[in-house]
């Protein structure tokens, strides 16, 4: 029989934190992941914090590149580093904790070895396969496991938008693809004879910050002969090490060899290919999960036009200066909500 005081221990145990403090441990890890956004692939990003009883963050980590560990394995072993893991007591994950051995061990394994016994998830695991598989596991084996969805929507909906590109790469197999537009005043997105570009030092980051994120980019050969463009990330940090696809269109096979031997010295892969879905293809088979479309007035307007577009970044140059651009963001379609494995 069950005594006081191991009841009160089980109820201690699960006592869940404060509202306001999971959803800003949760708003941390989706932080920790979005930083690592384009360097994971084929992996999603994916954040996690680890907090004690009392709602102190003991650790948060995130997973950081293919073949290295998992967010939720990373922050447990930063606890076991730093001596306190045995206060470990609630867990937040953006994507729903791994139940299968893939170049990792399954991470319900090692949120189960733990002392951690509440688990709070973002999005469910994508992948109809194994849907459900380590939400179910921990529940089954007596964690208290709750969906971010059912306490605070909108934080549920960004964990989701981040791992929008692994989801659709793992429903449709291919990557998904964002359109960069600067329009100026007048609608146009040609620039002044002699200049790349119109926009403000803030779009210009922007624009850099969507490259950071991409695995490929894709440019048509009247950018290319235009611009020469190095399309390489200058206005924020790089990940390290990273090599991106750099897909061209160019069926009169305008752009000169010389370009793709440079491309290639600047950290890509160049690529002439017939079609934006060769593209789509060739850059599935590279693990890619975001393609980003920096291209002239013709390419872009083919994308648009055909529905090969997830999400559309319009930058404005408004009259009045270079501070005063305006950014439009919309998605295609709204991002499917799977269903969660209930309590
Ligand atoms: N404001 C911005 O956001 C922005 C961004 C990039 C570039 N630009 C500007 O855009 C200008 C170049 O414009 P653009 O329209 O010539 O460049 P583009 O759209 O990058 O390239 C057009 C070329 O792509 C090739 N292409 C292959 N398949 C295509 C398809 N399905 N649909 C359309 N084109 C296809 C065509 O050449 P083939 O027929 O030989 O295949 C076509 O001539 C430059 O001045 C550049 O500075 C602006």
């Amino acid at each position: 029989m069950e005594t006081g005081k191991a009841r009160m221990t089980v109820a201690t145990q699960h006592r869940e934190l404060p509202a306001e403090i999971i959803s800003a441990a949760f708003a941390r890890a989706l932080a920790a992941a979005e930083a690592y956004r384009g360097a994971t692939s084929p992996n999603p990003p994916v954040g996690c914090v680890v907090l004690d009883g009392q709602g102190w963050e003991l650790a948060v980590a995130a997973h950081q590149r293919a073949g290295e560990a998992h967010a939720e394995a990373k922050a447990l072993s930063i606890c076991a580093a730093t001596g306190t893991l045995d206060r470990a007591h609630t867990l937040l994950v953006t994507l729903e904790p791994c139940n299968h051995t893939g170049r990792t061990p399954p991470c319900c394994d090692a949120i189960l070895a733990s002392p951690v016994r509440v688990v709070w998830i973002g999005s469910p695991d994508p992948n109809p396969a194994v849907r459900g598989g380590g939400a179910r596991r921990l529940r089954e084996a007596g964690l208290s496991v709750r969906w971010m969805a059912e306490r605070e929507p909108g934080l549920a909906a960004a964990a989701a938008g981040l791992l929008a590109p692994f989801a659709k790469r793992v429903r449709h197999g291919v990557p998904w693809v964002t359109v960069k537009q600067a329009l100026d005043e007048a609608g146009s997105m040609i620039p002044l004879a002699g200049q790349k570009t119109f926009t403000s030092p803030s779009s210009l980051r922007l624009a850099h910050q969507l490259r950071k994120r991409a695995d490929a980019i894709l440019t048509g050969s009247g950018t290319v002969l235009a611009d020469m463009p190095e399309f390489t990330v200058r206005h924020v940090e790089d990940h390290t090490g990273k090599v991106r696809d750099l897909f061209i269109l160019d069926r009169r096979r305008r752009v000169p060899p010389a370009y793709l031997s440079l491309a290639q010295r600047r950290g890509f892969r160049p690529q002439v290919v017939a079609s934006v879905d060769d593209a789509l293809t060739a850059a599935a088979a590279n693990g890619a999960l975001e393609m980003l479309v920096e291209a002239g007035p013709a390419v872009t307007a083919h994308v648009l036009s055909n529905g090969l577009w997830d999400e559309h970044i319009i930058i404005r140059k408004n009259a009045g200066g270079p501070a005063t651009d305006s950014v439009e963001r919309r998605l295609r379609a709204k991002p499917p909500q799977p269903a969660l494995e209930s309590a």
